[in-house]
């Protein structure tokens, strides 16, 4: 989506004019043998910064900080706390795990009690409020189609903006859900400070502990008084290969500066300052002092620090990471009927029977970390320990460095990457000529990563580095943050995505920061041809969003418009066939209907120049590659086959390193007429749990058979 001057001179020769068709059809008039091509490439227009080809992800760096070593000293345990970390039950006040939304290839299949009524609405008055179509409207509460808690979707919910001729956005509406296809965490409690460990455990999960808390009844995810879970405002994405993102979450709010924290970097003003909000270390009196934790390179580790005190996901409500920390320390990890297979690729050596490991939480912090860290006998202001201060230090990186081992590079596009000939079927190979071609995926699915958020695709081996601009329908220029896009799943106001803010206001978008910075200062250079560097923004990264070859810059000014709002990052490719639903919000069940979805040019409605995908002042928010395609059925059917060809086996069949311990999750509830049967002594409902069983290094049996795509639990 990088654009050039000659791009932005063509495009406005013809204002009005998507611009992505004029560019396309010249560069193919003007170089017909090489019409395979992206058509921008082809008329030479990108270079030196053409999108990175696509390319074999062993060859890529899994990208970490340089400093690791200040913290970690063994990364072999670091990394065992980590995968215990990530799929143990007794992590979350009411037994979830973080691997409970993220056991599917990395995500989430489950088809019942996933929908939430938009809790991203930028108007309160939609938020909360259940999508049910007309017929519908009166009865029905429970599992009926048509939403609401508990709900069981079925195939005939996706895609849920669905038209009478799905390869043309005008055609007639035949529904259109506003509700997000995402996952259920916890229910809603208030956690009751210093009461301790609870020595309750949760019915239906032999002996998890459940937290102290105070059970609270939901206004929203409730049916006559009895709580069903609550559920996640956007799809869960899936865990594998995201440690090549350099910033994590649909918003890119996970920073790439890890504060050892909380997810948001040096945004946080008082992290590492703060004794109450610091990771703590001895000053020279011995006194428990702030430490600066300076971590670059390390979003996965500021988003692992987010979910364990989230009280929609796994958390009663006001939980501290200290007193998760002392609930977990002294804890076997998995003790609480979770079975390890004596097999597994990385927990295996402290395998204990009938469950767990033979080790505590405590005894892997003190190996994985440098002693400085946890080795202090004084306590903190709060009156906590060291290592329990220090918790969610350990718990981030550990979690990123489990993480980073979930890399899939064995795909059948990976092998034909490096010489296996005929590693991808026909149909997939020329499905790819589409993805690089005509379909023009590649301007965003870049590089090894398949996706334009990728580390090593920022700064100066990315044309425009972390900000970049583009032509927009109506022919001015945009800044936006490389890698986000509005590509017309959603209007903006549904859920403004990267044009969010964070908890102390800033925007999340580097371009925010960058023009704020060039309002307050015009001399920083904007107006200068060539390139300008700012490092000022709540992010302090440089920044270069005039690093182009030619002075495209002088056209742009502090007011240059942006094009941010309803961005979200583009995820990667890779194990798509198994990680649907699709899309922040889950609208869309299988590849096909993603594929159909490009075809008709996105669900935005209006003009190119002028459609719902704009917010604000902004007419459109519309990246250019996306208008409608005309591709053939065939050309579909082989952009499906390519997609599935970035299937590693090793995923499909959990084979090391994505073996793992057993899991018991919760899916919806049971139902008794209209209203959930619900726990006795509680306000909640009783769940329904499945269970994943425990696999070793060889992955699953042939009797367990390989995980299915999402829409094949769909009725
Ligand atoms: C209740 C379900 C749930 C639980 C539990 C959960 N997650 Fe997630 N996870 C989600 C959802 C939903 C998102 C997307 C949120 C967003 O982008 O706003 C997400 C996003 C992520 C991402 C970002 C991936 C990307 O492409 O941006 C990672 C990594 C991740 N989770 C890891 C974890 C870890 C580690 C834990 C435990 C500490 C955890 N999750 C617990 C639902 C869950
Ligand atoms: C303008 C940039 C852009 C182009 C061009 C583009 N994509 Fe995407 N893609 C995105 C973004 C951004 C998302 C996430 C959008 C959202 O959820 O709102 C996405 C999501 C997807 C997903 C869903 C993945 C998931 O985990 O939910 C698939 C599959 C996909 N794209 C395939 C394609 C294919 C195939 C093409 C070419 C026909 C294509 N994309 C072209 C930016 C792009």
């Amino acid at each position: 989506m990088d654009q050039t001057n000659s791009q932005f001179r063509l495009g406005s020769a013809r204002p009005g004019t998507p611009v992505g068709l004029v560019v396309r059809a010249v560069g193919c008039a003007i170089l017909l043998a090489l019409c395979h091509l992206p058509a921008v490439a082809q008329a030479g227009l990108f270079p030196p910064d053409r999108p990175p080809q696509p390319g074999p992800l062993n060859l890529t760096t899994v990208p970490l900080p340089v400093n690791l070593s200040e913290f970690v000293a063994d990364m072999q345990a670091a990394k065992v706390l980590g995968k215990a970390l990530f799929w143990d039950m007794q992590l979350g006040s009411d037994g979830l795990a973080c691997a409970s939304c993220h056991f599917q290839a990395g995500a989430d299949n489950r088809v019942v009690n996933q929908l939430n009524p938009q809790f991203r609405a930028v108007d309160s008055s939609l938020q909360g409020v259940w999508y049910k179509p007309a017929s519908k409207l009166s009865g029905g509460v429970v599992s009926e189609v048509g939403g609401g808690p508990n709900y069981k979707l079925t195939a005939k919910d996706f895609p849920t903006h669905k038209l009478s001729d799905p390869n043309n956005r005008n055609s007639n509406v035949i529904y259109d859900s506003p509700n997000i296809v995402s996952s259920q965490g916890v229910f809603r409690y208030d956690y009751i400070h210093g009461a301790g460990n609870s020595s309750n455990t949760i019915t239906g999960l032999g002996d998890v502990p459940r937290d102290n808390c105070r059970e609270v009844l939901s206004p929203v995810f409730s049916i006559k008084g009895v709580n069903a879970r609550q559920v996640e405002p956007r799809n869960s994405p899936t865990v594998i290969n995201a440690i090549y993102y350099f910033r994590n979450f649909w918003d890119g709010r996970a920073s790439n500066i890890f504060n050892g924290r909380n997810p948001f970097g040096w945004r946080d003003p008082s992290a590492g300052i703060d004794p109450a909000n610091s990771v703590l270390v001895a000053a020279a009196n011995g006194d428990l002092k702030p430490y600066p934790v300076n971590l670059s390179d390390s979003s996965l580790a500021s988003q692992a620090v987010g979910p364990p005190g989230s009280d929609l996901e796994m958390s009663c409500k006001g939980r501290l990471f200290e007193e998760i920390g002392v609930k977990m320390l002294p804890l076997k990890p998995l003790s609480s009927g979770q079975e390890v297979s004596s097999t597994d690729s990385m927990l295996g050596p402290y395998a204990a029977k009938p469950y767990g490991m033979n080790v505590t939480y405590a005894a892997l912090v003190r190996k994985a970390f440098q002693p400085k860290f946890w080795n202090s006998s004084k306590r903190s202001v709060d009156g906590y320990t060291q290592i329990q201060k220090n918790f969610s230090l350990f718990f981030g990186l550990a979690v990123m460095l489990y993480e980073a081992t979930l890399v899939s590079d064995q795909s059948p596009f990976d092998k034909q990457m490096n010489g296996v000939v005929g590693a991808m079927s026909l149909e997939a190979q020329r499905g790819f000529q589409v993805f690089m071609g005509n379909g023009g995926c590649i301007f965003c699915h870049k590089g090894a990563e398949f996706t334009g958020a990728g580390t090593s695709l920022r700064l100066n081996s990315q044309l425009g580095g972390l900000v970049e601009y583009m032509l927009m329908g109506e022919g001015a220029p945009a800044l936006y943050d490389s890698g986000f896009y509005n590509i017309g799943v959603r209007s903006p106001g549904e859920d403004l995505g990267l044009g969010e803010s964070d908890p102390w206001g800033n925007p999340l978008s580097f371009t925010r920061q960058v023009k704020a910075a060039y309002a307050a200062n015009p001399d920083l250079g904007l107006n200068n041809p060539g390139m300008a560097t700012i490092g000022l923004g709540v992010d302090r990264f440089n920044l270069y969003p005039c690093n182009f070859q030619v002075s495209p810059c002088t056209q742009l000014s502090g007011s240059t418009r942006d094009a941010i709002d309803g961005n979200f990052k583009v995820p990667t490719l890779r194990n798509v066939e198994l990680t649907g639903p699709y899309f922040h919000n889950g609208g869309q069940a299988t590849l096909e209907q993603v594929v159909q979805f490009y075809n008709r040019g996105g669900d935005s409605v209006g003009s190119a120049a002028n459609n719902s995908s704009g917010w604000g002042a902004n007419p459109s928010n519309l990246p250019p590659a996306i208008f409608p395609l005309f591709l053939t059925s065939n050309e579909q059917a082989d952009l499906v086959a390519f997609l599935k060809s970035l299937t590693d086996e090793r995923v499909r069949w959990e084979r090391a390193p994505f073996d793992h311990p057993s899991l018991t999750i919760p899916n919806g509830h049971p139902v008794s007429g209209s209203t959930l049967v619900v726990k006795s002594g509680s306000i909640n409902a009783k769940d329904n749990f499945i269970t994943l069983p425990a696999i070793g290094k060889a992955g699953r049996s042939t009797t367990q058979g390989p995980l299915l795509p999402f829409s094949s639990g769909l009725k």
